[in-house]
């Protein structure tokens, strides 16, 4: 497969990189120092600057990609200044999620429609959150439960216009992964998660396509 990540820097980004060059596949690795990519890298993986948050280098690292892609997957993002307890907010940082986690994703859907066409079974994938679902009351991180939340309607969207190209649409929650963002008390590993979400990812197809599911493939409610 051809594959686009973004926010593959570090974290579950980076996990899922190395995952897919290990297996073979041909991946871009986008992020906003692709310089961490620095040698000794495999000839299929390609560093590529892209910072989701400008739209302009969305559109140049598109036009720069002369290939289609097989799968592209959405994992920048950010936690949009995490405590925000009420009284307190930082509506810069809710601002700056926006663009990220909601914007981010579906520029890149647009900016990349014609290369995730050209694939006989294209795949659009998108991380979101459990802590974007409706279901589930909490308290605080305003910024990023609704930033998430709003992507995942977003997610709705696109897989209604993406089925007229035969691309199948996923959000995922890649449960709670240790990184910077996840915290080193988090329950899971980034490799557990990816190796989770892979999975997850190569039985997606235009049957099932829509769903929000869990690293473990279990149906999340929105
Ligand atoms: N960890 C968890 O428990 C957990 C749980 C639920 C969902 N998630 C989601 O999983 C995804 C990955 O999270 P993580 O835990 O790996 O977080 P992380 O360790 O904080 O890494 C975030 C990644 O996103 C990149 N990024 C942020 N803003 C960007 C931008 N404007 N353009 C391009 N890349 C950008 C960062 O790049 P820089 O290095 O340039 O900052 C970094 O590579 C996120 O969408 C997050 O919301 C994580």
């Amino acid at each position: 497969m051809r594959i686009l990540i973004t926010g593959a820097s570090r974290g579950i980004g980076r996990a899922w990189v190395k995952h897919y060059v290990k297996a073979g596949h041909e991946v871009w690795a986008g992020c906003r120092n692709p310089e961490v990519w620095q040698a000794p890298v495999a000839a299929h993986l390609h560093p590529l600057k892209l910072d989701v948050s400008d739209l302009e280098m969305i559109q140049q690292a598109a036009s720069g990609i002369q290939s289609g892609l097989d799968l592209i997957i959405n994992n920048a993002g950010v936690a949009g200044g995490r405590e925000q307890p009420f009284g307190r907010l930082d509506y810069h940082a809710w601002q700056e999620a926006f663009v990220v986690n909601t914007l981010g994703p579906v520029r890149i859907a647009e900016a990349f429609l014609d290369h995730l066409s050209k694939s006989q079974q294209g795949k659009f994938v998108t991380v979101s959150s459990q802590m974007a679902s409706m279901t589930k009351p909490g308290r605080g991180a305003y910024g990023y439960r609704s930033t998430k939340a709003a992507v995942n309607k977003v997610m709705q969207l696109l897989t209604e216009d993406m089925k007229n190209f035969s691309i199948a649409c996923l959000t995922l929650h890649p449960g709670w992964v240790r990184t910077d963002m996840g915290g080193s008390g988090a329950d899971i590993s980034v490799e557990q998660s990816v190796t989770g979400m892979c999975q997850v990812i190569a039985n997606l197809d235009m049957g099932n396509t829509g769903s929000f599911r869990t690293w473990q493939g279990d149906v999340h409610p929105w």
